[in-house]
Protein backbone atom coordinates (compact mmCIF):
# COMPACT_ATOMS: atom_id res chain seq x y z
CA UNK A 1 0.00 0.00 0.00
CA UNK A 2 1.06 3.61 -0.68
CA UNK A 3 1.00 6.61 1.59
CA UNK A 4 1.37 10.10 0.98
CA UNK A 5 3.54 12.15 2.87
CA UNK A 6 3.15 16.12 3.09
CA UNK A 7 4.84 19.12 4.69
CA UNK A 8 2.96 21.23 6.23
CA UNK A 9 5.48 23.85 8.09
CA UNK A 10 8.33 24.14 10.35
CA UNK A 11 7.98 20.44 12.06
CA UNK A 12 4.20 19.41 10.83
CA UNK A 13 3.72 16.81 8.60
CA UNK A 14 0.79 14.97 7.34
CA UNK A 15 0.95 11.52 6.59
CA UNK A 16 -1.91 9.33 5.25
CA UNK A 17 -2.82 5.35 3.98
CA UNK A 18 -5.87 4.70 2.87
CA UNK A 19 -8.49 5.71 5.43
CA UNK A 20 -5.55 6.64 7.87
CA UNK A 21 -4.74 10.05 8.26
CA UNK A 22 -2.18 11.02 10.87
CA UNK A 23 -0.65 14.67 11.59
CA UNK A 24 3.18 14.70 13.51
CA UNK A 25 3.35 18.28 15.43
CA UNK A 26 0.43 19.91 14.06
CA UNK A 27 1.67 23.22 14.61
CA UNK A 28 -0.17 25.25 12.72
CA UNK A 29 -1.78 28.40 13.79
CA UNK A 30 0.78 31.19 14.91
CA UNK A 31 3.37 28.82 12.36
CA UNK A 32 4.46 31.74 9.83
CA UNK A 33 4.83 28.55 7.03
CA UNK A 34 1.99 26.89 7.63
CA UNK A 35 0.09 25.42 4.62
CA UNK A 36 -2.66 25.44 6.19
CA UNK A 37 -5.07 26.19 8.78
CA UNK A 38 -5.88 23.62 11.77
CA UNK A 39 -9.85 23.68 11.96
CA UNK A 40 -9.15 22.70 8.11
CA UNK A 41 -6.82 19.86 9.25
CA UNK A 42 -8.76 16.07 9.09
CA UNK A 43 -6.76 12.81 10.74
CA UNK A 44 -8.00 10.39 12.74
CA UNK A 45 -4.40 10.61 14.97
CA UNK A 46 -1.99 12.98 16.15
CA UNK A 47 2.06 11.76 17.16
CA UNK A 48 3.77 14.33 19.12
CA UNK A 49 7.44 14.16 19.89
CA UNK A 50 7.64 16.38 22.51
CA UNK A 51 5.86 19.36 24.58
CA UNK A 52 7.37 22.27 22.94
CA UNK A 53 4.42 24.81 21.56
CA UNK A 54 5.85 24.56 18.43
CA UNK A 55 5.36 20.66 18.34
CA UNK A 56 2.34 20.45 20.10
CA UNK A 57 0.91 23.57 18.39
CA UNK A 58 -2.71 22.83 17.96
CA UNK A 59 -2.98 18.94 18.44
CA UNK A 60 -5.51 19.60 21.43
CA UNK A 61 -7.98 21.80 19.41
CA UNK A 62 -7.27 19.30 16.36
CA UNK A 63 -8.35 16.53 19.13
CA UNK A 64 -11.24 17.43 20.36
CA UNK A 65 -12.67 18.12 17.26
CA UNK A 66 -11.59 15.24 15.20
CA UNK A 67 -11.56 13.00 18.06
CA UNK A 68 -8.59 11.62 16.48
CA UNK A 69 -6.26 9.62 19.41
CA UNK A 70 -2.82 11.59 20.38
CA UNK A 71 -0.15 9.23 21.24
CA UNK A 72 2.84 11.70 23.03
CA UNK A 73 5.37 11.48 25.65
CA UNK A 74 3.63 10.20 29.17
CA UNK A 75 3.55 13.95 30.62
CA UNK A 76 2.59 15.36 27.36
CA UNK A 77 -0.60 12.94 27.69
CA UNK A 78 -0.65 14.11 31.30
CA UNK A 79 -1.20 17.93 30.20
CA UNK A 80 -3.73 17.04 27.32
CA UNK A 81 -5.71 14.84 29.95
CA UNK A 82 -7.01 17.74 31.08
CA UNK A 83 -8.76 18.32 28.10
CA UNK A 84 -9.22 15.70 25.76
CA UNK A 85 -10.86 12.05 27.26
CA UNK A 86 -8.44 9.54 28.74
CA UNK A 87 -9.15 6.69 26.30
CA UNK A 88 -8.08 9.09 22.79
CA UNK A 89 -4.58 9.26 24.60
CA UNK A 90 -1.67 7.26 24.04
CA UNK A 91 1.36 7.98 26.78
CA UNK A 92 4.59 6.20 25.97
CA UNK A 93 8.46 7.04 26.37
CA UNK A 94 11.65 6.41 24.20
CA UNK A 95 12.46 2.81 23.60
CA UNK A 96 8.74 2.03 23.58
CA UNK A 97 6.11 0.80 21.00
CA UNK A 98 2.34 1.54 20.50
CA UNK A 99 0.41 -0.68 18.36
CA UNK A 100 -2.10 1.49 16.49
CA UNK A 101 -4.97 1.24 13.89
CA UNK A 102 -2.66 1.65 10.77
CA UNK A 103 0.59 0.20 12.06
CA UNK A 104 2.70 1.29 15.03
CA UNK A 105 4.17 4.55 16.52
CA UNK A 106 7.69 3.97 18.37
CA UNK A 107 9.25 6.74 20.95
CA UNK A 108 12.77 7.12 20.32
CA UNK A 109 15.91 9.02 22.54
CA UNK A 110 16.19 12.62 21.24
CA UNK A 111 18.80 15.19 22.94
CA UNK A 112 16.34 18.28 23.60
CA UNK A 113 14.34 19.57 26.25
CA UNK A 114 10.89 20.01 26.67
CA UNK A 115 9.00 22.41 28.77
CA UNK A 116 5.64 24.25 28.32
CA UNK A 117 5.02 27.41 30.35
CA UNK A 118 7.57 26.31 32.80
CA UNK A 119 5.55 22.84 33.31
CA UNK A 120 7.97 19.68 33.18
CA UNK A 121 6.58 18.13 29.98
CA UNK A 122 8.56 15.18 29.70
CA UNK A 123 11.97 14.30 28.09
CA UNK A 124 11.71 15.26 24.64
CA UNK A 125 11.33 12.40 21.75
CA UNK A 126 11.61 11.23 18.58
CA UNK A 127 9.10 8.99 17.03
CA UNK A 128 8.95 6.08 14.21
CA UNK A 129 6.01 5.95 12.77
CA UNK A 130 4.85 2.61 11.08
CA UNK A 131 1.58 2.91 8.13
CA UNK A 132 0.60 1.29 5.40
CA UNK A 133 3.43 -1.19 5.64
CA UNK A 134 5.81 1.72 5.80
CA UNK A 135 8.08 3.32 7.98
CA UNK A 136 9.06 7.19 9.15
CA UNK A 137 11.34 8.21 11.67
CA UNK A 138 10.67 12.00 12.75
CA UNK A 139 13.61 12.92 14.95
CA UNK A 140 11.68 16.04 16.46
CA UNK A 141 14.21 18.59 18.28
CA UNK A 142 17.67 16.64 18.81
CA UNK A 143 21.26 17.35 18.84
CA UNK A 144 23.29 14.44 16.63
CA UNK A 145 23.55 11.32 18.36
CA UNK A 146 25.10 8.53 17.26
CA UNK A 147 22.36 6.48 18.44
CA UNK A 148 20.81 7.41 15.41
CA UNK A 149 22.47 4.05 13.88
CA UNK A 150 20.83 1.98 16.37
CA UNK A 151 17.49 3.87 15.35
CA UNK A 152 18.27 2.52 11.97
CA UNK A 153 19.28 -0.67 12.94
CA UNK A 154 15.84 -1.34 14.47
CA UNK A 155 13.54 0.16 12.47
CA UNK A 156 15.18 0.24 8.83
CA UNK A 157 13.47 3.70 8.13
CA UNK A 158 12.09 4.32 4.54
CA UNK A 159 12.33 7.95 5.24
CA UNK A 160 13.92 10.39 7.71
CA UNK A 161 12.31 13.59 8.91
CA UNK A 162 15.70 15.53 10.20
CA UNK A 163 15.57 18.97 11.89
CA UNK A 164 18.49 20.75 10.41
CA UNK A 165 17.71 24.45 11.17
CA UNK A 166 20.40 25.00 14.14
CA UNK A 167 20.65 26.87 17.51
CA UNK A 168 17.46 24.54 18.79
CA UNK A 169 18.78 21.26 16.53
CA UNK A 170 20.98 19.82 14.65
CA UNK A 171 21.93 22.55 11.94
CA UNK A 172 22.41 21.00 8.03
CA UNK A 173 25.87 19.52 8.38
CA UNK A 174 25.64 17.91 11.76
CA UNK A 175 21.71 17.10 10.13
CA UNK A 176 23.79 15.32 6.62
CA UNK A 177 25.67 12.90 9.54
CA UNK A 178 22.41 12.46 11.04
CA UNK A 179 20.68 10.91 7.76
CA UNK A 180 23.96 8.86 7.04
CA UNK A 181 23.86 7.14 10.67
CA UNK A 182 20.25 6.45 10.50
CA UNK A 183 20.71 5.31 6.99
CA UNK A 184 16.93 5.84 5.22
CA UNK A 185 17.11 6.32 1.56
CA UNK A 186 14.77 9.72 1.81
CA UNK A 187 15.65 12.17 4.00
CA UNK A 188 13.49 15.40 4.42
CA UNK A 189 14.61 18.21 6.46
CA UNK A 190 12.52 20.81 8.51
CA UNK A 191 12.39 23.08 11.47
CA UNK A 192 14.33 25.74 9.33
CA UNK A 193 14.10 29.35 8.25
CA UNK A 194 10.44 29.46 10.33
CA UNK A 195 11.80 31.95 11.92
CA UNK A 196 15.17 34.84 11.96
CA UNK A 197 16.68 32.45 14.73
CA UNK A 198 16.89 29.33 12.67
CA UNK A 199 18.75 29.15 9.74
CA UNK A 200 17.59 29.37 6.47
CA UNK A 201 20.32 28.29 4.20
CA UNK A 202 20.31 24.67 4.51
CA UNK A 203 22.50 24.26 1.32
CA UNK A 204 25.04 22.04 3.77
CA UNK A 205 22.69 19.12 4.20
CA UNK A 206 24.11 17.05 1.68
CA UNK A 207 24.54 13.44 2.82
CA UNK A 208 26.17 10.96 0.98
CA UNK A 209 24.02 8.22 -0.54
CA UNK A 210 20.67 9.73 0.91
CA UNK A 211 18.51 11.40 -1.39
CA UNK A 212 17.24 14.56 0.12
CA UNK A 213 13.69 15.64 -0.70
CA UNK A 214 13.18 19.35 0.34
CA UNK A 215 9.37 20.21 0.39
CA UNK A 216 7.97 23.96 0.35
CA UNK A 217 5.27 23.79 3.03
CA UNK A 218 2.09 21.77 1.15
CA UNK A 219 4.09 19.98 -0.87
CA UNK A 220 3.70 16.19 -0.40
CA UNK A 221 5.12 12.86 -2.25
CA UNK A 222 4.15 9.33 -2.41
CA UNK A 223 5.55 6.73 -1.43
NI1 LIG B 1 11.63 21.83 20.91
MN1 LIG C 1 11.09 23.02 17.92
Amino acid sequence: MSIELTFLGHSAFLITSGDHRVAIDPFLTDNPTASMKAEDLEVSAIVLTHGHPDHMGDAESIAKKRLATVYAPFEVCSYLGNQLDEANLEPANPGGRVDAPFGFVAFTQAVHSASHDGRYMGVASGIVLNIGGKTIYHAGDTALFSDMKLIGELYKPDVAILPVGDRFTMGPEHAAIAAEWVGAPIAVPCHFGTWPLLRSDISAFTPKGVEVRKLTPGQSFTL
